[in-house]
């Protein structure tokens, strides 16, 4: 398809020697039509040349040569230059992409470049909570959307399978193990063992003493201590792989923390080379005072590793295995000084420079519950496996109401009840906190998942009634020239580019927000415009209009998870 901005920032760039990438980046959609299609602010060039926005923009405006087919007309609006693209041209473009093109909007632009993306990594014998949610639901959509647009793409589960409390859990196996039962509900009754032998430790410093030295075998790869520890492993993971399951969601490469524990001297060794590793009260810390980091700690006074320093010997294990472009890490905002400090310590590690730089860590905020209803007695934990299932309960409750014909109501209620809870995730930017409440997430009519999908059932319904699709290159584009198929239109047309900016923040609300936008478009565009009318051609190009929307909510909501149903 033409690249509309690209031309301008190209004339632009001809018209003011200035360069045209940096050009492209200033070109923005105006909010109101009447604006134009595209405008270029010249208040950033205002410093550098010395000259009133206003006074730029006419200067610009005089030298441009503008491809008249392309763009319609360009005006001075104060410090703006307003572009109006010819609506042929573009509804012209959009219908010739469209045609027999069932992956719309992907791209090889990536090709060459690699990117990891690590999410969800929840913790052994520890609940998969509300959190782990999320990352889960962010990390896949960015891996989604990367890949479609031509990178290559690796989707890494960062296990928490490490740590001195894995003595305790084995100490408190040790003496109570045959009471419980790990088979049915293994996180919740590993939890049970955790709390017991942790009161406990509390009581007695020998329990204590015990529960170190298992950690100590455990380390030593001490048959017993390992087993059990393995045995931990396998029944969280096949618990973990239910959720996994129910969001469809797979992963490239599962390695947990415990991988990189002798890969872990050679990090320490690259720190003491680079002369930063310092002694501390008996422990080595990496002194980041300067950097406003404070203290960064790799080795504890007893000899064992930490969290941190298990994600050094990952990163190095990463850029050798994958020679990555990117590291994105979905983690919450609240590890944040973590991850500063991890990828300010990992400057001294010897790997590419791409690599160092390309390390990001991408920040999502807390989800709250609105009511006390579904948190659980022992405090606010909820097993994501609850939620899924009672989203799916609830939606086919309405199911079954508004619907009662409704052929196969588990299989659209389960489309549509992890569809809602998937789109909650990605509604808004994602650093922000945000609330659960049944309520909104389920809104059919609300900004939700369930109103995306309903919206495409409506275009199915549409193309259901008229019985048959006509040929792209058959539609007469004067038929779609008013406002409400231009809006339409326009948003097609910018699909790709919704997804570019995605990569571009990592940011995947940006999609979500698009399709939000697309489906309330189309609502306008079927609410003004009658689809069924005599004039054969006027219906030709709406039907093909709305086969072009739902086929683009379709790939949008797939690119985040989320299938779409065939009734609602
Ligand atoms: N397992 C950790 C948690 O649940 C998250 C791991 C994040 N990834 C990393 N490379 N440190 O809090």
């Amino acid at each position: 398809m033409i690249n509309f901005k690209q031309e301008i920032a190209k004339q632009i760039a001809k018209a003011s020697n200035l360069d045209e990438k940096e050009l492209e980046t200033y070109i923005e959609i105006p909010k109101d039509v009447k604006n134009g299609d595209y405008a270029f602010p010249c208040f950033r060039l205002a410093k550098e040349l010395k000259k009133a926005p206003p006074q730029i923009a006419n200067e610009i405006k005089d030298k441009l040569v503008i491809n008249e087919i392309m763009i319609e007309k360009v005006e001075v609006l104060g410090g703006y230059l307003n572009f109006y693209i010819n609506r042929q041209v573009l509804t012209k473009e959009v219908l010739a992409e469209m045609a027999d093109n069932e992956k719309y909007g992907k791209s090889e632009l990536g090709k060459g470049k690699t990117i990891i993306i690590e999410y969800s990594s929840p913790n052994i014998a520890k609940p998969f909570h509300i959190g782990h949610l999320r990352t889960t639901v962010i990390g896949a959509t960015l891996y989604n959307i990367y890949k479609y647009l031509g990178y290559h793409t690796i989707g890494m589960n960062h296990l928490g399978d490490y740590g001195t409390q894995f003595g305790k859990l084995i100490e408190g196996y040790k003496r109570w193990g045959n009471e419980y039962n790990l088979e049915d509900n293994p996180i919740q009754e590993l939890m049970k063992i955790y709390v017991r032998i942790n009161d406990l430790c509390k009581e007695d410093e020998t329990v204590l003493e015990a529960c170190r030295e298992n950690f100590r075998l455990l380390e030593q790869k001490d048959a017993y201590c390992v087993d059990l520890w393995e045995r931990f492993k396998e029944v969280s993971l096949k618990e973990f792989q239910k959720v996994y399951d129910m969001l469809g969601i797979q992963f490239d490469s599962i390695i947990g923390e415990s991988f990189y524990i002798d890969k872990m001297d050679k990090v320490y060794e690259l720190l003491e080379q680079a002369n930063v590793l310092q002694e501390s009260e008996g422990a080595q810390i990496v002194n980041l005072e300067d950097k406003g980091l404070g203290v960064c700690m790799i080795k504890k006074s007893n000899g064992s590793s930490i969290y941190v320093t298990r994600d050094l010997a990952a990163i190095r294990y990463r850029a050798q295995t994958y020679d990555f472009d990117k590291c994105l890490y979905v983690v919450a905002y609240e590890q944040a000084l973590h991850f500063k400090q991890l990828f300010e310590v990992a400057q001294y590690l010897d790997i590419p420079e791409k690599c160092k730089k390309g390390l990001r860590h991408v920040q999502y905020g807390m989800t709250r519950l609105s009511t006390g209803k579904m948190s659980t007695r022992e405090g606010n934990v909820i097993k994501v496996e609850d939620l899924l299932t009672e989203a799916i309960s609830r939606v086919e409750d309405v199911i079954k109401e508004k619907n009662p014909e409704m052929e196969n109501p588990e299989v659209e209620g389960k489309k549509i009840g992890i569809g809602a809870i998937i789109f909650h995730n990605l509604a808004n930017t994602i650093i922000k906190d945000q609330v659960f409440d049944w309520d909104n997430v389920l809104n059919f009519q609300g900004e939700t998942g369930p109103y995306i999908q309903y919206t495409y059932v409506r275009t199915k319904s549409v193309l259901e009634k008229t019985g048959y699709l006509p040929k792209a290159e058959e539609i007469k584009v004067e038929k779609l020239l008013d406002e409400y198929s231009q809006a339409v239109i326009k948003l097609i047309y910018s699909f790709q580019d919704s997804l570019l900016q995605v990569t571009q923040k990592d940011e995947p609300s940006i999609l979500a927000r698009y399709l939000i936008d697309l489906a309330k478009a189309f609502s306008s565009f079927y609410n003004e415009n009658k689809i069924i009318t005599e004039d054969k051609e006027l219906q030709d190009a709406r039907v093909y209009l709305t086969y072009s929307v739902g086929k683009v909510l379709k790939i949008g909501a797939s690119l985040l998870g989320i299938e779409m149903p065939n009734k609602m």
